[in-house]
């Protein structure tokens, strides 16, 4: 379909996530890098993705896999240079990529320059008001400024000792300790992180993945937080730390910067910025894609949703519906490195009304591999007909599951050292990915390291294994991106059908009119398929009937 300024490319993209440290090593340290990542990105080309989001790549201690960022204008040497930053976007680019990176600005490292400074610096100095530093509670400062709790478990305050010995003030890091919270309030801080967007985009960036996008302000005052708040029915804005209003001014300004980017008239040149929020309810969620702020967020409620028919209707409905409220388009997304490999989690009985799946250890019963496998792709297949923009993370067009026996003593996600071993956090779903079946660490790189060990069961599905297999995950995810593109879906209408209650079943019908029916099974028996050409299914037919956890796309 023709590009207008109506549909630039990314209202309908399909966008590649790449870990870094996991998906290809060129000099086999057994950490991912830049170049490795430049030489695999014909496998993206050959998939048929719009573009790439590279997760952060940044200096960094790497405390938090690279999400704790010392310095926002260079590449840490773990990942390679800014040359190769420049190599990989030109690369992309002649294979007709975009490339997303991430922007970190909820908090820096705690070895950025701007907190060593603060640490070095009185209570009170220009220093610490880059950060939130605030006088303890109680009889000599001993107690936390409040109640706040980090996402990885524990205080969100860390006491420091002042320059001259002495027990000091504490700074709040909604994270990590090493990650301490930026003060959003000091205009300092947003001049920073403007200018740190520009240097991106003028080195060729086609838009910004925004880490934690709805913590950067807090409520006036830091109240404490109600410690029996539940995510599953309180709005996330009845917490002092989360989607408090003043955000959306933040990103109206981020908003003016990318659009002078972009090429009037041209709606290829637009940069592209998408929220990380979890934010609840969805009516609060899409006041960060209002027309004059950013262009995307995640949609994390359609992630959660369990593998049940009435459930997958509802939240394809109302994403839709609050999209359109607003003008945005909407996004789908089912894995991410944050969570559960869906090959996995729907490998486990659906629960109505079940939200997350935390991360899965050797303690915990195993998913039902088959059954995920099965499951995913049909999900992808529905995913992947939706109108909106989609995010596929690496490694799920292989139908790689996550690794749920991983043992603990190589966990290095922050989570488990913190929350462990109440939750075993997210390595599992970071595991590096598989190339060729019969090389050293499958192909990752050729010295067979791996900062993780990675399992039998990625040999078996390596790229090499399934490229031009029929049948394969591989070849049905570019079946799919490629039917997707072809018959418009991505800025198609939906329609609903009703074909029973444990089917999902709708129409998408393209701008020039080309429909598509797409039918998923989610009961325990197989249906009939309406009139139609078809497509693709995610599983083969039975006598022409749709089998249990299958989605098939048809004609007209
Ligand atoms: C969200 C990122 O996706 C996650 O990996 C990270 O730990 C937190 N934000 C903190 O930056």
């Amino acid at each position: 379909m023709p590009r207008t300024t109506e549909t630039p490319w990314w209202r309908d993209a399909v966008i590649y996530q790449v870990y870094p440290r996991s998906w290809a090593d060129s000099d086999g340290d057994g950490v991912g890098d830049l170049p490795g990542i430049t030489a695999r990105l014909p496998h993206l080309a050959e998939l048929g993705v719009d573009a790439v989001w590279l997760s952060p790549f940044y200096t960094s201690p790497q405390n938090d896999a690279g999400y704790d960022v010392a310095d926002y204008r260079d590449v840490d040497p773990l990942f390679g240079t800014l040359d190769d930053f420049d190599a990989l976007v030109a690369e992309a680019h002649g294979l007709g990529l975009k490339v997303v990176v991430d922007v970190v600005p909820n908090h820096s490292s705690s070895e950025h320059a701007w907190f060593r400074a603060a640490l070095a610096s009185p209570p009170g100095s220009p220093e610490r008001a880059r950060y939130v530093f605030r006088d303890g509670r109680g009889e000599g400062g001993d107690e936390p400024p409040n109640n706040w709790q980090s996402t990885f478990g524990g205080s969100a305050w860390t006491r420091v000792t002042e320059p001259d010995g002495t027990k000091g003030q504490w700074y709040l890091h909604l994270f990590d300790s090493t990650q301490p919270d930026f003060d959003w309030t000091n205009p300092e801080v947003r001049e920073e992180l403007e200018d740190v967007l520009r240097f991106w985009l003028d080195r060729g960036a086609d838009g910004f993945r925004i880490d934690v996008a709805h913590g950067l302000v807090k409520a006036d005052g830091l109240p404490d937080a109600n410690p029996d708040y539940d995510l599953a029915t309180d709005p996330t804005n009845s917490q002092p730390m989360w989607d408090q209003e003043g955000v959306h001014e933040i990103y109206r300004s981020w908003r003016r910067i990318a659009d002078s980017y972009a090429t009037p008239g041209d709606p290829d040149s637009e940069r592209l910025l998408c929220a990380e929020a979890w934010v609840v309810p969805a009516e609060n969620l899409v006041k960060y894609v209002r027309p004059d702020e950013l262009h995307q967020s995640f949609n994390f409620e359609y992630l959660m949703t369990p593998w049940i028919a009435a459930e997958q209707r509802e939240a394809v409905a109302q994403a839709l519906e609050h999209a359109a409220a607003v003008g945005a388009p909407q996004t789908w997304v089912l894995s991410n490195h944050d969570v559960v490999r869906h090959a996995s989690r729907l490998g486990y009985p659906q629960t109505p009304g079940a939200r997350r799946v935390p991360g899965v250890g050797p303690e915990h019963e195993q998913p039902d591999a088959e059954l995920g496998l099965r499951r995913a792709r049909a999900a992808t297949t529905l995913m992947l007909s939706l109108p909106g923009s989609a995010y596929v993370y690496q490694g799920e067009e292989l139908g790689l599951p996550d690794v749920t026996d991983l043992p603990h003593e190589h966990r290095q996600d922050p989570t488990w050292h913190r929350s462990g071993p109440a939750d075993v956090g997210r390595d599992g779903c970071r595991v590096p990915m598989a190339w060729e079946s019969d090389a050293p660490a499958y192909g990752f790189n050729d010295t067979g390291r791996s900062w993780l060990p990675q399992p039998a069961s990625y040999g078996r599905l390596a790229v090499d294994t399934q490229r031009g297999v029929e049948g394969s995950t591989l070849e049905l995810y570019r079946t799919l991106l490629r039917l997707r593109r072809e018959r418009g879906l991505g800025t198609g209408e939906l329609t609903w059908l009703d074909l029973g209650q444990d089917v999902v079943a709708f129409s998408v019908t393209a701008t020039d009119g080309t429909a598509t029916t797409v039918v998923a099974n989610l009961g325990r028996a197989p249906v009939a398929l309406p009139d139609g050409e078809v497509l693709v299914t995610s599983e083969p037919l039975a006598d022409g009937r749709l089998g249990v956890d299958t989605t098939a796309w048809l004609a007209g």
